[in-house]
């Protein structure tokens, strides 16, 4: 079964874009070097905000006719077909694909509340199309809404990014329990929450040290800790020239962090296959 990745936090400016499209291309990097039969990752971007689409594309006029917009209102014997042709290609890598996410996604939301099977609208058509690639990456929204209940329906492993700041750090735990919700409640026993990633950490800052070892010493989410990104301008910089981090500046302390983190995901995939 292929892995699939959702970035997830109800809270905005966490950095789930910036995680999802990095990761999404980590992947690839990895896979290409350690000889995978296929090194193609699907990126699906959820959010209305089009950031993860406009970063990996150069593109932000995605709308009714080749979204993921036009997958959720397609008939739904047509929707593989659909989900399929929606697809383009990234400007990072031949092997990155994106499903872009458009403005219209808001309304979708209005329009499928309360339509029946609304929140398998991806999870269903993406089943056919998910055999093509060797990982998929879900960017999703700041909210805990129809799209993201999507986006985590279609995934097998949920990341959390956080900023070591107390606000964000306390409100964790009902996301991780969200999460829970999805797997026992709606019956979805392949998603398990991968890990919690720290991201835009500054060492030099005391109360960002605080707060990472309080969450190593807890003791439900400091096993889940998977990784910290540092902050680091060259993410910002990245973003504004539609690059991603590792071509921005391969040696800036983000890309070493990405890095490792996608090595490790990999590890943990070739492990979860093996069982
Ligand atoms: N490690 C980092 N260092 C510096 N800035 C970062 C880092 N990660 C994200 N950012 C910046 O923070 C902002 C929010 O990140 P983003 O990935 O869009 O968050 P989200 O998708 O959770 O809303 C962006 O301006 C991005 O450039
Ligand atoms: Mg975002």
């Amino acid at each position: 079964m292929t892995r699939s990745i959702v970035l997830t936090n109800h809270k905005g400016g966490v950095g789930k874009s910036t995680s999802a499209t990095n990761i999404a291309l980590g992947l690839v990097h990895v896979l290409r070097h350690i000889k995978a039969n296929n090194s193609r990752v699907l990126l699906i971007d959820t959010d209305s905000q089009g950031h993860a689409s406009l970063v990996t594309t150069g593109r932000n006029d995605f709308g009714t006719d080749n979204s993921l917009y036009t997958v959720l209102m397609a008939d739904r014997k047509e929707a593989s077909r659909v989900l399929a042709e929606c697809i383009v290609p990234s400007e990072w890598d031949a092997d990155l694909h994106v499903l872009p996410a458009s403005p219209m996604l808001e309304g979708a939301e209005r329009e499928l509340t309360g339509t029946a099977g609304a929140p398998y609208r991806i999870a269903d058509p993406l089943s056919k199309i998910a055999p093509h690639y060797a990982a998929i990456v879900i960017d999703t929204r700041p909210s805990f809404s129809l799209m993201t209940e999507m986006g985590l329906l279609a995934a097998t492993d949920a990341i959390v990014p956080v900023e070591p700041r107390y606000l964000e750090t306390v409100g964790l735990l009902s996301v991780i329990n969200k999460i829970n919700d999805i797997r026992e409640g709606w019956r979805h026993p392949n998603l398990r929450v991968s890990g919690i990633l720290v991201t835009k950490m500054d060492s030099r800052i005391k109360g960002h040290n605080q707060l990472l070892n309080e969450l190593k010493s807890h003791s439900v989410l400091g096993q889940l800790l998977c990784g910290v990104i540092p902050q680091n301008e060259a993410v910002s910089y990245s973003h504004h020239n539609h690059l991603s981090v590792f071509n921005y500046d391969p040696k800036a302390p983000a890309s070493n962090a990405y890095a490792e983190l996608v090595s490790n995901l990999v590890r943990q995939m070739a492990r979860r296959k093996a069982v």
